[in-house]
């Protein structure tokens, strides 16, 4: 019998491993990648470099970083029967369940699925990076009766995401903001999609089976599925003057508000702060300023009822404006997190590993005494 280390519902506080990728302060406010804050990230970095900087724990050299890049373009395209997997499929498939079942697909294409060793799964984690994405923006058109964009090698990660999405180049300003999102999303220390996919490695199983159980739970509405159930929320609520009374009746209901409250942040989520920005800039570009107006009254009166016990908006309230603004269909807005969350799932599985041992933790039993077994005929 182990030694008894505590109870913790939901594993709250619970130190499960140790990393070195993500740092948060969850009282502050502070998000840092490798100890770099995320505001600086978003500002100078790019989701190339910063995918580079978790699966390697480092910035990239010049030359490193063109490889990379390199690499990522190379893997753009999919196998076909993919696509043909996919396109047996009913089409009203929710997006997020399309993208498991594909990814697990995928994994019947790797020669050496099971091979662990840290190299080898960098390389697989960069190819999943790239054909994660080409997966979703796939399946956005494929849900729309639209045949598939061939990449265009001159479009950098973001941009050519949203170009297969579209069909149309997107500008520099679109593509920027949405690289800065891939940015924020990459990864988040020790969630729950992050956590079952290192509980899933421990075991030393395969990398599409631990990204198959990360996207089960990043499809949770509790967890990164709260980004669709934010807009449409925001679509229900539909004119600003209906989002204080709307709020003030759910909250008196005692429901919860999706986008709202952290089980690490006890304050302002910074994400979230750099997403009200973009959505804010882009409201206005777009003079459509409705659901960014809604968002504003949704915050002020969620932070006035709650924001004493510590909550305040999370990433999932402000991702989905900025991609309703962007011209995406909010059944995508999940599969996007977890095209950039990949990052975190690979380059926490990759860390692990090194000093692997297998996640066992253990119930407190609460069932009947010890007794014995009563025959049928007894019962
Ligand atoms: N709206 C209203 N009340 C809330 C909210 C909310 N969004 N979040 C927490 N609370 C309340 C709870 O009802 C609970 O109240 P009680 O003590 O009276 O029972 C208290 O705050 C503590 O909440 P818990 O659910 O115990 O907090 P926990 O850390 O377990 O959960 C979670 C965190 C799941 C994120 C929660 O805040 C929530 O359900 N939020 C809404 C869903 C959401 O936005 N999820 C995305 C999170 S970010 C991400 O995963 C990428």
């Amino acid at each position: 019998m182990t030694a008894e280390v505590g109870f913790s519902r939901g594993l709250e506080g619970v130190i499960a491993a140790e990393s070195a990728l993500t740092y948060i302060d969850g009282q502050q406010g502070i998000l840092a990648y490798l100890g770099i804050p995320i505001e600086e990230l978003t500002e100078h970095s790019s989701f190339e470099e910063t995918a580079f900087l978790l699966l390697y724990q480092k910035l990239p050299k010049r030359t490193e970083l063109a490889d990379f890049k390199q690499e990522l373009l190379r893997h753009r395209t999919l196998p076909e029967a993919v696509l043909d997997v996919l396109k047996r499929l009913p089409r009203k498939t929710a997006p997020m369940a399309l993208l498991r079942t594909a990814v697990s697909v995928l994994g019947h294409f790797d020669p050496s699925p099971d091979d662990v060793s840290t190299a080898t799964l960098q390389a697989k984690a960069l190819k999943l990076i790239v054909q994660m994405a080409t997966l979703t923006a796939v399946i956005g058109r494929w849900r729309k009766g639209l045949e598939p964009i061939v990449p265009n090698s001159d479009l950098s990660h973001a941009a050519n995401f949203l170009y297969m999405l579209t069909g149309r180049k997107p500008t520099d300003e679109a593509a920027r903001v949405f690289d800065v999102a891939l940015i924020l999303h990459a990864d988040h220390e020790f969630p729950a999609s992050t956590f079952a996919s290192s509980v899933v490695a421990s075991t030393l199983s395969d990398i599409y089976s631990s990204v198959c159980a990360a996207l089960g739970a990043l499809k949770g509405p509790l967890h990164g599925g709260a980004n669709e159930q934010v807009i449409k929320m925001i679509a229900a609520i539909g004119d600003p003057a209906r989002a204080e009374p709307y709020i003030k009746e759910k909250l008196t209901r005692k429901e919860i508000i999706m986008g709202f409250g952290h089980r690490q942040y006890k304050t302002y989520d910074p994400r979230a702060r750099i997403l009200k920005h973009y959505s804010e800039k882009l409201a206005q570009q777009a003079q459509d300023p409705c659901f960014f107006q809604i968002e504003e009254i949704v915050e002020k009166t969620v932070i006035e009822a709650l924001g004493s016990r510590g909550i305040f908006p999370n990433v999932d309230f402000y991702s989905g404006t900025v991609y309703h603004y962007l011209g995406i269909e909010p059944e995508l807005y999940t599969p996007i997190f977890a095209i950039s969350r990949i990052v975190g799932w690979a380059a926490h599985m990759i860390e692990y590993l090194k000093e692997n041992r297998i996640f066992r933790p253990t119930t407190r039993y609460i069932g009947p005494p010890l007794g014995h077994y009563t025959p049928i005929e007894q019962r």
